[in-house]
């Protein structure tokens, strides 16, 4: 184990030197990098971090892997659909290699952490040269250097160290928006998940340094804050006792700040969500109206085969709790179709849950094995069909609810923050605290302030308003 000190001295020994060899072997006029995210704001946090460090040995960056010097695909392991866009990808590249041989090319992410995948990566695609774990992105520079200069392959993954690196450089996608990771991994195990296996065990970081950093963010000009962990209802577990912080008293805290800003967070697990989180929510000044509080079955059968620690009764009453307390609260949800075992009778429950809860969006998925997961034992008699056929009545029930709640909005004003340009009709794309996104008219030199609307019309689930 190393503290962020001993880091900090490495990093600055092997920064320089890695700039140096670019220096020396760059194709173009700087050192380019490609950087590609697959998966979750964690993973897209993680990439701000590794680009960080990369623009600290001289690397500047291109959407073009053609130019690359380096290639990193940072990778998600969640589902089976994700990882195959994964080894489709990365098959692509060997004849970029052939063509510039310079060019080092990497693995990263949750994938890697597999000990098959990183096998399987190693002996089918010879011209990685690359490939690291989630838990070693502070050693990259160190990496880098060994593979540059030796001209070896090397495998660093499977690191279970749990200390939390401060410190890290993070060149930032956004320039009014920001991700800011609260803590890493996860503890829960839910029985069909591989994250636990991939991101090892859940840890906070320290409250003054996320809170001093919200501060900075904001103090930039910064927009919107999204707060990120797998589970942030149960940050602060483990922290030291002078460090002692519950999730509702961090938020809390960070909403003191003044400024024109909104803070998300995500993701929220039913079982540790408190009414003390609701009520800080209710009474906050730039906390969104918007709880993403995923239940993934309906069926307190399946819910206990998940491992999810709650029950369907739990999960309503503090969804009532937070629909009483907040007024304007908009609510989404991940939902699992086709667990093992599950029955058309349990399904029927997932879909009368979406009824009753009146969602405004949902991000469904058909169950996926994960290998190394409990779930992946159990028997799964039902069919990939009859379970897409589930899924298809989900999804239809949700854009009744979906486009319901839309025709909802029609005549109301809201606040929203203006975030881009839709280039296919010209239109500015905005998005309300509850996480709706609005049409309007506008000039683009708006993107990313905040602005009144009214919205006009619906159409299902577009929304089209005007800037009043
Ligand atoms: N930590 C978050 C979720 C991270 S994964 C939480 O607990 O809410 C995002 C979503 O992917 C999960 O909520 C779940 O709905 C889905 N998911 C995870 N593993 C899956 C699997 N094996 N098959 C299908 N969907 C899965
Ligand atoms: Fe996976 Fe469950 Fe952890 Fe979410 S809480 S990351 S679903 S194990
Ligand atoms: Fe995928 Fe890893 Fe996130 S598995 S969903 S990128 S934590």
């Amino acid at each position: 184990m190393h503290n962020t000190n001993e880091i900090l001295n490495l990093n600055n020994e092997y920064i320089p030197l890695v700039a140096q060899i670019m220096e020396i072997r760059k194709r173009g006029n700087t050192p380019l990098a490609y950087v590609r995210t697959y998966g979750c704001q964690q993973n897209v946090a993680d990439s701000e971090q590794i680009k960080g460090l990369l623009g600290q040995m001289g690397y500047d960056f291109t959407e073009n892997p053609e130019e690359a010097d380096f290639i990193l695909f940072n990778t998600c392991a969640v589902r089976e659909h994700a990882e195959d866009r994964v080894f489709g990808n990365v098959g692509a590249l060997k004849s970029l290699k052939r063509k510039h041989p310079s060019v080092l090319i990497a693995l990263c992410g949750c994938m890697m952490e597999q000990k098959h995948i990183a096998e399987r990566i190693y002996k089918s695609f010879p011209f990685v040269g690359l490939v690291f774990g989630t838990n070693c992105i502070h050693q990259l520079p160190k990496l880098m250097y060994d593979c540059l200069v030796d001209g070896k392959r090397l495998v660093f993954r499977g690191n279970d160290d749990t200390t939390v690196y401060e410190n890290i450089p993070v060149k930032r996608d956004g320039t009014f928006k920001a991700w800011l990771p609260i803590m890493y991994g996860c503890d829960n195990f839910c029985t069909y998940c591989i994250v636990p296996y991939v991101r090892g065990r859940e840890r906070s970081r320290n409250p003054e340094i996320i809170i001093s950093q919200a501060k900075e963010l904001i103090a930039k000009g910064y927009k919107e804050i999204t707060l990120l962990g797998q589970n942030v209802n149960s940050y602060g577990k483990g922290l030291p006792t002078e460090d002692k912080m519950t999730f509702a008293q961090l938020i809390s805290e960070i909403d003191k700040i003044d400024g024109e800003y909104i803070l998300r967070f995500m993701t929220s697990h039913p079982k540790d969500c408190s009414k003390e989180l609701i009520d800080t929510i209710a009474e906050s000044r730039h906390i969104s109206v918007h709880l993403h509080l995923p239940f993934q079955s309906g069926s307190d059968r399946i819910l206990k085969q998940m491992n999810r620690r709650y029950d369907r009764e739990k999960y309503l009453e503090i969804i009532n709790y937070a629909k009483e307390k907040i007024p304007q609260l908009s609510l989404t949800s991940d939902i699992i179709v086709g667990f093992p075992g599950e029955t058309y009778e349990d399904f029927k429950q997932t879909l009368s849950l979406v009824e009753e809860v009146g969602f405004t969006s949902l991000f469904t998925f058909i169950y996926s094995p994960r290998n190394g997961t409990p779930a992946a034992k159990m028997a799964d008699p039902v069919s990939y069909e009859e379970k897409n056929r589930w899924f298809q009545e989900l999804l239809s029930l949700q854009e009744k609810i979906s486009a319901k709640r839309c025709a909802d909005m029609v005549g109301k004003q809201y606040r929203v923050l203006v975030e881009s340009i839709n280039e296919k009709n010209n239109e500015l794309q905005t998005r309300t605290s509850g996480n709706v996104i609005v049409e309007v008219q506008g000039d683009e030199g708006i993107i990313g302030t905040f602005q009144n609307v009214e919205v006009t019309s619906a159409r299902n689930w577009i929304l089209k308003g005007k800037i009043i």
